[in-house]
């Protein structure tokens, strides 16, 4: 007898570069985890991205994303060729899949893995273990703001932050969520409300609000460019982290840094009500720099299918890639290294299963 709530959709968009390359070794991954714990996944390929552009003038149709929709999930690669103007993909492809299925969450989790050098001196990972919370529709993503006598000397360009009450509410109420789920339950806002006096009240008196509820997270507030800083010098700081779209942007890349670099960064782009299928990918581009030659490094990659697969319930599985990419992590500074990019996927499918 299948049960059904273990039987999951997944839509695979590999893109471009090295993004079909790393997104074939969570494949294998996921393949030898559904034998183990007893789950099972449709996958179908989608071809998406910048070299498709350029070869059929489309980024991304209305059929696709409605197709898309009755999806469990999306893992994806990466998108985007040097050929391709910037914005179109970003734009096209990535931003209208976060809007067009309400991907209100960028979840990164920031994690010191043993074994992996972080360029912050003296970092261990006792230190650095901590989740950011994005806000991931609004701010000055949405879109606002406009351009007056463009390219005279008189130009005017505005971009305006958008803040809702309801997208400000349900992203906290989620980071609150996260943080009552962790051993520390300590939730920090990073904003800039001494000078951001509109938005910042907003988010300010939201997270208090919404804080009422969770009586056991301690809470905290950070300015966004004071985290900066702490993130290098103190990221012991931190639990969990909520910011705004722009902020929580910028500070993952350095948290990605702080981390051990962009191979190891991953992230999930959640809708938590599950209307619509959430979008798990790694940090990284599609480095057409080292593409097609086997020489990507997809932890990264295998990292986002651990975050998928404990977003669709399946924690035992996710738990094993995060033991078995721990493991890889520590062999692969001790020197045994295997550096292919598929010698790493085969490492890994093996390391799951101990
Ligand atoms: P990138 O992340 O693709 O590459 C930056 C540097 O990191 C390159 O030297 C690359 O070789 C290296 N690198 C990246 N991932 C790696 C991995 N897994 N293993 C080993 N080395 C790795 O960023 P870049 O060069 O700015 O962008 C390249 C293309 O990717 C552009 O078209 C860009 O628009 C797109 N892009 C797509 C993203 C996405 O799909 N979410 C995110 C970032 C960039
Ligand atoms: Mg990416």
């Amino acid at each position: 007898m299948t049960d059904s709530s273990r039987s999951h959709r997944i839509a695979l968009i590999g893109g471009d570069g090295i993004g079909p390359e790393v997104v074939d070794q969570g494949c294998k991954v996921l393949d030898v985890l559904e034998g183990l714990e007893g789950f099972s996944t449709e996958r179908v390929d989608y071809d998406l991205g910048g070299r498709r552009y350029l070869e059929t003038g489309e980024v991304l149709s209305d059929e696709t994303i409605e197709e898309l929709r009755s999806y469990d999930a999306i893992y994806l690669g990466a998108v985007g060729t040097p050929a391709v103007p910037p914005g179109v993909i970003e734009r096209g492809l990535l931003l209208k899949l976060r809007f067009a299925f309400d991907q209100y969450v960028n979840l990164r989790p920031v994690k010191l893995y043993p074994g992996v050098t972080s360029p912050v001196a003296g970092l261990t990972p006792e230190r650095c273990d901590m989740v950011v919370v994005r806000e991931n529709t609004e701010s000055v993503y949405a879109g606002a703001g406009g351009t007056l006598y463009k390219g005279t000397p008189h130009e005017v360009a505005t971009q305006e932050s958008v803040n809702t009450r309801h997208g400000v509410e349900r992203v906290i109420r989620y980071a609150f969520d996260v943080a009552q789920g962790r051993p520390r339950k300590q939730l920090t806002l990073a904003h800039k409300t001494n000078v951001l006096i509109h938005a910042g009240d907003l988010w300010w008196r939201t997270f208090n609000e919404v804080g009422e509820e969770y009586p056991e997270v301690t809470r905290d507030y950070v300015h966004i460019d004071a985290a900066c800083l702490f993130f290098v010098s103190q990221p012991e700081r931190f639990d969990t982290m909520v910011t705004e779209n722009l902020f929580g942007d910028i500070i993952t890349d350095l948290g990605a840094a702080v981390q051990g670099g962009i191979g190891l960064a991953a992230s999930g782009n959640l809708d938590p009500t599950r209307r619509a299928p959430s979008m798990f990918e790694p940090v990284h581009g599609s480095a057409p720099d080292i593409a097609g030659t086997d020489s990507a490094d997809p932890t990264a990659a295998i990292i986002s299918l651990g975050m998928l697969l404990s977003f669709l319930g399946e924690d035992a599985a996710s738990a094993r890639i995060d033991r078995a990419v721990g493991t890889w992590l520590e062999e692969r500074a001790s020197g045994g290294a295997v550096d292919s990019t598929k010698a790493v996927g085969d490492r890994l499918a093996d390391l799951v299963s101990r």
